[in-house]
């Protein structure tokens, strides 16, 4: 393993969270490398005087904007979220060059933090995403079932999701991805409780594995959990998934989130899900599920974010004029404006440019 610290990815699970997605303005990159070092100070300074609610934030930097921000190597597998096309249901790439999550014990310091964190960007982003999750009884989903029972713990928790000498420059740092569901709470109602539990693949009140026997192949359980790897290492994921819900919006759903030392492994989960695997031509709970957003995150270890990398040449300097308060566009032919995640290329240049290949904006989810 590794020597640098990292972020608080591993935290036992929290009755609050909150999940914050910015894009970040032509010239707002330096603004964004100002908080990265400060951002360990701002959650001391909000959560020092009240240690029982456990504040902690974890940042994770979308890969069109890691080059906007710095020179120098990048982190291997950092690409934006792949959107996926299954024959009934789509994961889509939602815009997001920053992710901020914020976990406690209470939802006030939450909201604290993210206003400090909102306050020193200032007119340098726009909100994406703001949800704000919370514990659901007995750590249940929206569903009704117990969510993140199967998470790895401690010493497996660590292996799961810090990089390590596969990407030296970058061990101590993990990759997120994070998408926002939302269920179709009267469909899954209707269902009854047995269907229901051959959907997740678990009981529904105990939360125990249903045997293999009854246990259905398109269950969430039986798409999700991967083999180990032919050497025997295990595939998974830490996460902590939460419900949120608005009656005003009519919108109730669960905010997964899931880190892992390698993208590959989460992303194996997801094209399980949506385009289906063995006999399941998709998960069950997509049924019950919409995607609505998509984003995927480089998490520096705590050392790195401290210390972050050279600033990037270009782009500063090409788009040092163009942070309007109000948000009036840029001209044409001025940089790429926001965290495009779908349309940013595969693997975006190393040398400092935008590597953002389109204009367009997409509407908020
Ligand atoms: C609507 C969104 C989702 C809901 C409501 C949901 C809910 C659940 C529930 C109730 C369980 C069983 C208990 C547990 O072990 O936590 C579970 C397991 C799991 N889920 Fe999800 N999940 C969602 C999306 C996802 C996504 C997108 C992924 C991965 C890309 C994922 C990966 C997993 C994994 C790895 C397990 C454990 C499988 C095992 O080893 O038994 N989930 N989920």
């Amino acid at each position: 393993m590794t020597d640098a610290r990292p972020q608080a990815i591993s935290t036992p699970l929290t009755r609050a969270g909150r999940f914050l997605v910015l894009t970040v303005r032509p010239g707002g990159e330096g603004a964004v490398r100002g908080l990265l070092p400060e951002l360990a100070g701002l959650r001391r300074a909000v959560g020092f005087r009240v240690p029982d609610r456990r504040l902690s934030c974890v940042t994770g930097i979308g890969s069109a904007l890691w080059d906007r921000l710095f020179s120098g190597p990048r982190p291997a597998e950092l690409h934006p979220f792949r959107e996926l096309h299954g024959p009934r249901h789509t994961a889509p790439a939602t815009p997001g060059d920053l992710l901020f999550h914020l976990r406690a014990e209470r939802a006030d310091v939450c909201f604290e933090l993210a206003g400090q964190i909102m306050a020193r960007l200032g007119d340098a982003v726009r909100v994406a995403d703001d949800t704000v999750g919370f514990e659901y009884f007995d750590r249940r989903d929206l569903l009704g079932f117990a969510d993140g029972t199967e998470n790895p713990e401690e010493a497996e928790a660590d292996a799961a999701t810090l990089i390590g000498a596969e990407d030296a420059d970058f061990a101590g740092g993990s990759y997120v991805i994070v998408q926002k569901y939302l269920h179709d709470l009267t469909a899954w109602q209707e269902l009854g409780t047995d269907a229901q539990e051959r959907v997740i693949g678990r009981t529904k009140l105990a939360d125990i594995e249903l045997p293999d026997e009854l246990k259905p192949a398109d269950s969430h359980v039986a798409l999700t959990s991967l083999d180990p790897a032919p050497d025997g290492t295990e595939r998974e994921i830490l996460r902590a998934n939460m419900p949120f819900g608005s009656y005003g919006d009519g919108e109730f759903g669960t905010y997964f989130i899931g880190y892992c030392r390698t993208p590959a492994v989460t992303e194996e989960m997801l094209r399980n899900m949506f385009l289906g695997h063995g006999t399941a031509t998709h998960d069950r709970i997509l049924d019950f599920s919409t995607a609505v957003t998509g984003g995927l995150f480089f998490v520096p270890s705590a050392d790195l974010l401290d210390d972050p990398p050279p600033a990037a040449g270009r782009p500063e300097a090409a788009a040092s004029t163009a942070v309007v308060p109000g948000g009036v566009p840029p001209a044409p032919g001025a940089p790429a404006t926001d965290g495009e995640q779908a349309a940013a290329p595969p693997s975006s240049p190393a040398d400092g440019s935008l590597g953002i290949g389109s204009l367009r904006r997409s509407p908020h989810p």
